[in-house]
């Protein structure tokens, strides 16, 4: 079940590129924005959701996101004080939240790993929309920290939690996270997540055909009826390094049709625009949706792009903006927080960058492949945040 990866991977060729900067139109006091709520970008897709990566480090490498043949122990991570502090986060999150942002995921690399994180999440915590608000204050974690951190999580005003778990084999497991780290800890973490409250828990399974694919209906049997909202992603070709091969990846329409002859499913409403998962729920015999069994979710970002209404702005670690996840290069927050920017320059700035976008790779993608594009040399996952 190892997988033999090493003949697939690609070296990579520029990890971090230049940042752009920050337009100069958007501090003229001419052309300043101001935030209002209604911010949108060129295909009138609003900005909702903030994804913060707050390391670019890990303890797992797993194949698809940080292969260990790249992210080796000489690996340039960032050094600290290229990191954003706390408090700059916490002051550019506020000027994201005034121009509509309602969602903030914390992510990694492992964030976990981050030092004192609690303290981010209480300044996070704290912060309220325009109308009064909290925030959907979530993170994304690995879990092998869990069983330790879940009461500081919880007490530092975390909401939800989305745990990433690649199968219940050990075997698989092991192989897959390449530290041969074991499922029991992380399956212990969750047990902790639950225990100390949160009730609002996702496990993303990342499905590669072949390595772990044989795992998606012991995954589905195991979390029916948990309350947990299980979710599997289809693996994509982020970053530069991973030898993403379309051959790897298990289309979700394959996906839901093995586990219908297992077990009966229907197609569930959206929560929210814009939302990655498809929703499937667990069928009664009678063919309506089972509460109780619980729901399941498809991200089907190759196969079925939702670039349409995608609303998700990336802060790299070192507080550069992505407008997509496969973007080339970011918009240097950094530099203007470090050079005495007001909030109102902040705020301007964040409006001028995402009115200008026009992201939408994943719909462009089978278009770009079929042309036999070069691959383009994208920041890792890693890096910009999940
Ligand atoms: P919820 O609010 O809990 O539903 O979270 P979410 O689905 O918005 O975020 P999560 O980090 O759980 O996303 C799960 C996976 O979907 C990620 O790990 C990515 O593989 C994929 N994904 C998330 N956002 C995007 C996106 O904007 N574009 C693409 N192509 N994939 C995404
Ligand atoms: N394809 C899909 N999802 C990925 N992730 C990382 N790399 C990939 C990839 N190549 C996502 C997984 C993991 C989270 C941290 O990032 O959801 O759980
Ligand atoms: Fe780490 Fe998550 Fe990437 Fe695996 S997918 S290497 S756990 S950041
Ligand atoms: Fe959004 Fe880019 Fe993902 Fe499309 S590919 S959904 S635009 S992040």
């Amino acid at each position: 079940m190892a997988e033999n990866s090493l003949k697939r991977i690609i070296p990579l060729a520029d990890q971090r590129p230049t940042a752009l900067a920050v337009p100069a139109a958007a501090l003229a006091p001419s052309s300043r924005i101001h935030p209002s709520g209604l911010l949108s970008d060129t295909r009138q897709r609003p900005l909702r959701d903030l994804r913060i990566s707050v390391t670019d480090r890990c303890n797992f490498r797993c194949s698809y996101c940080m292969p260990k043949e790249v992210f080796h122990k000489d690996y340039p991570y960032l050094p600290h004080a290229a990191l954003l502090s706390f408090e700059e986060i916490t002051r550019l999150t506020q000027q994201f939240v005034a121009h509509g942002v309602q969602k903030i995921r914390l992510t990694g690399g492992e964030p976990l790993l981050r030092r004192n994180l609690e303290i981010l999440i209480q300044q996070l915590a704290a912060l309220r929309t325009p109308d009064g608000r909290p925030l959907d204050l979530t993170l994304t974690t690995n879990g092998a920290l869990l069983e330790r951190k879940a009461q500081a999580l919880k007490d530092a005003g975390l909401r939800r939690l989305t745990i990433s778990l690649d199968s219940l084999s050990d075997t698989v497991f092991r192989a897959m996270n390449d530290v041969d780290f074991p499922v029991q800890e992380v399956l212990a973490g969750i047990a902790a997540a639950q225990r100390v409250g949160f009730s609002a828990i996702k496990i993303n399974m990342v499905v590669k055909r072949g390595v772990n694919d044989d795992q998606i209906v012991a995954m589905a049997r195991h979390f029916r009826g948990s309350g947990l909202v299980l979710r599997f992603i289809e693996y994509m070709d982020v970053g530069s390094s991973n030898g993403w091969r379309m051959d790897d990846v298990l289309p979700s329409s394959e996906l839901i049709a093995r586990l219908q002859a297992e077990m009966p499913l229907l197609r569930l409403p959206s929560n929210s625009p814009g939302e990655t998962a498809q929703r499937w729920g667990y069928a009664t015999a009678d063919g309506r949706h089972d509460p109780q069994a619980g729901e399941i979710g498809v991200i089907s970002s190759v196969t079925q792009a939702f670039c349409g209404d995608c609303n998700r702005a990336r802060l790299s670690t070192e507080g550069q903006l992505y407008l997509c996840l496969f973007a080339q290069q970011g918009h240097d927050l950094r530099s203007l927080l470090r050079g005495g920017a007001s909030d109102a320059d902040l705020a301007s700035a964040i409006g001028h960058i995402w009115g200008a976008r026009d992201d939408h790779y994943s719909e462009l993608r089978s278009a770009l492949r079929a042309a036999d594009a070069p691959a383009r040399a994208r920041p890792e996952m890693s890096y910009i945040g999940g």
